[in-house]
């Protein structure tokens, strides 16, 4: 499948469409249409229900190491300034930039590429910003400096490796992105992604406080609320649903960067002695959750990071990641990532920001040998009642992106394939074979034409089936391209009343996947759609 036939068919049928469109669209901001806000508020309720309602404390679950308690939050998108201080979103939530004096161009250092390239005696990096294949842009924009001919491209020596900019000391000899001239670029700068606003109407540094980019410290700040409101004990795991807002340099790929997006996060309070143990057991559950729901297969991957990769108190993180049609052959994006993170958190809360490289964790100290961003204070340790100990939780956190599922889910959905129509003709047809829990809309009702009492009957069935769960009805137009639509949308079911319905009150199923047709009474209709959803 292509990219564009995704992005075409989100457009058309209303999964998904460019914020702000009418006035030209606002890049990393994307707006879920009325077919898109049902697939993702479902993805929504079965990770809700998967990871917390459906939840039994009093069970383990197959492969935990023993049985848990699991709550929710609902946290405020803003929230105290000292917050992103002490989790270090502060001074370390950036990325590093470089501005083209020549072009006025801003680039994330780390996603320009190049190679280097001799001609004569000199030799010169030649640069493209994202592309994932720049090979025949590097070689024009080589031809083009040297002022050399295409016929000549074999004097031009390159280098084969490609680098991305970040790995280079000097860039005196560096052709930007947009430039025609050597050195354009600037030094790096630091541009931090959290976006700002103020609070009250004095618009000054003390009232700054910033758009949560990660839901996470919500329930870090609100673990001793969750203690003592409920009976809770450790282990147990707090999840939040929520929007978060990074200002993402280079927002890209339809919704998978995005500056604004949803994320589905679990803090897991559990003893240090036992956080290896419950790693693992998150790790395997979450992706086993994604396969489940249909993301089978050589696309999913479970990928467990290089220790070079961990953060110094991390002792392990795996992404999920999904291979989506955008990326080059043999790559993936993230979809989740699953980090234990240690004492981190919570210690920093207490006490100030750890600096994450010493070992063991130490408070980072400003010039006057005091804590360089203060913690609560609180205690946030805990008490074992059980065996009388006191300690800080290790975390395993398992987070989410919504709007990244739903895209995978999306991509996973898409088919093309051939059907005959009524006169048996083989006609092309687009279908999003969704999980029947994330579909949109789950039965479509039709009336085979529009007399001898069809639509009575069919409004009927459908106003018992809406109120079990989104169905939708049709009377318009020939049968055949009615169920299309439903292809297309990924309607599970679709039940048809026919001329033998007025004689013996039956009524054909048809299943979207394996087109199968099948007869039952109008009154056996919501039990067995009901049971198919799963
Ligand atoms: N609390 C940990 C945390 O926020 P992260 O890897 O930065 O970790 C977690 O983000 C998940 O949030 C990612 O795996 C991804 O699914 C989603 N996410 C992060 N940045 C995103 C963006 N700009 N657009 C869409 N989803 C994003």
């Amino acid at each position: 499948m292509q990219m564009e036939q995704l992005v075409a068919l989100c457009k058309r049928r209303g999964f998904l469409f460019q914020s702000s469109e009418i006035y030209g669209g606002i890049q990393g901001f994307w707006d879920y249409g009325p077919l898109g806000v049902e697939l993702k508020r479902n993805i929504r309720e079965a990770w809700w229900h998967d990871m917390v309602t459906a939840h039994n404390e009093l069970l383990a679950p197959a492969a935990a190491p023993g049985p848990f308690a699991m709550v929710g939050l609902d946290c405020a998108i803003i929230m105290h300034p000292q917050v992103w201080k002490v989790s270090g979103h502060y001074d370390l939530f950036h990325d590093y930039m470089v501005d083209c004096r020549e072009s006025k161009g801003r680039y994330r250092l780390d996603q320009v590429v190049g190679r280097w390239v001799e001609y004569q005696d000199q030799r010169i990096f030649v640069t493209s910003y994202q592309s994932e294949d720049a090979s025949d842009e590097m070689q024009q924009r080589a031809l083009k400096f040297f002022n050399l001919r295409g016929k000549h491209k074999d004097q031009l020596k390159w280098d084969e490796e490609l680098i991305s900019l970040d790995k280079l000391d000097d860039t005196s000899s560096v052709l930007a992105p947009d430039a025609k001239q050597l050195g354009t670029l600037t030094e790096p700068r630091e541009f931090n992604l959290m976006f700002e606003s103020h609070t009250g109407a004095i618009r000054d540094d003390a009232n700054k406080v910033f758009l949560r980019p990660e839901t996470a410290q919500g329930i870090f700040v609100n673990f001793k609320n969750v203690l003592d409101s409920t009976r809770v004990k450790v282990p147990f795991g707090v999840a939040q649903i929520g929007k978060s807002f990074r200002n993402e340099i280079t927002p890209r790929n339809f919704t998978f960067r995005s500056r604004e997006f949803e994320q589905m996060e679990i803090e897991f309070f559990c003893r240090p002695d036992a956080s290896q143990q419950w790693y693992q057991y998150w790790r395997d559950r979450r992706y086993q959750w994604y396969v489940n729901l249909g993301l089978a297969g050589e696309r999913l991957r479970l990928r467990d990071h290089d220790p070079d990769e961990l953060s110094h108190y991390s002792t392990g993180t795996a992404d999920i990641e999904y291979a989506f049609p955008f990326l080059a052959e043999g790559e993936f994006g993230e979809l989740e990532g699953v980090a234990h993170r240690g004492d981190f958190d919570l210690r920093s809360h207490m006490e100030g920001k750890l600096d994450p490289a010493t070992r063991p964790l130490e408070v980072e100290k400003d010039e006057n040998g005091q804590p360089r961003w203060r913690g609560s204070g609180e205690n946030l340790s805990y008490f074992d009642d059980e065996t009388r100990e006191r300690f800080t939780p290790h975390v395993i956190e398992p987070s989410a992106g919504a709007d990244r599922a739903t895209l995978a889910f999306l991509c996973e959905a898409y088919v093309e394939d051939e059907q005959p129509d009524e006169k048996g003709k083989m006609q092309k047809r687009t279908l999003m074979r969704f999980h029947p829990r994330l579909a949109p809309i789950k039965a479509a009702v039709f009336p085979l034409v529009k007399k001898d009492g069809m639509p009575e009957k069919a409004q009927e069935i459908y106003g018992q089936l809406k109120q079990r769960f989104n169905t939708f009805y049709d009377a318009k137009g020939a049968v055949g391209r009615r169920y299309r639509r439903q292809d297309e949308a990924g309607t599970p079911f679709c039940v048809t009343v026919d001329g033998q319905t007025l004689q013996d009150d039956t009524v054909t199923i048809r299943d979207r996947d394996t087109l199968e047709q099948w007869r039952v009474g109008s009154d056996e209709v919501v039990q067995q759609i009901t049971e198919r959803l799963g």
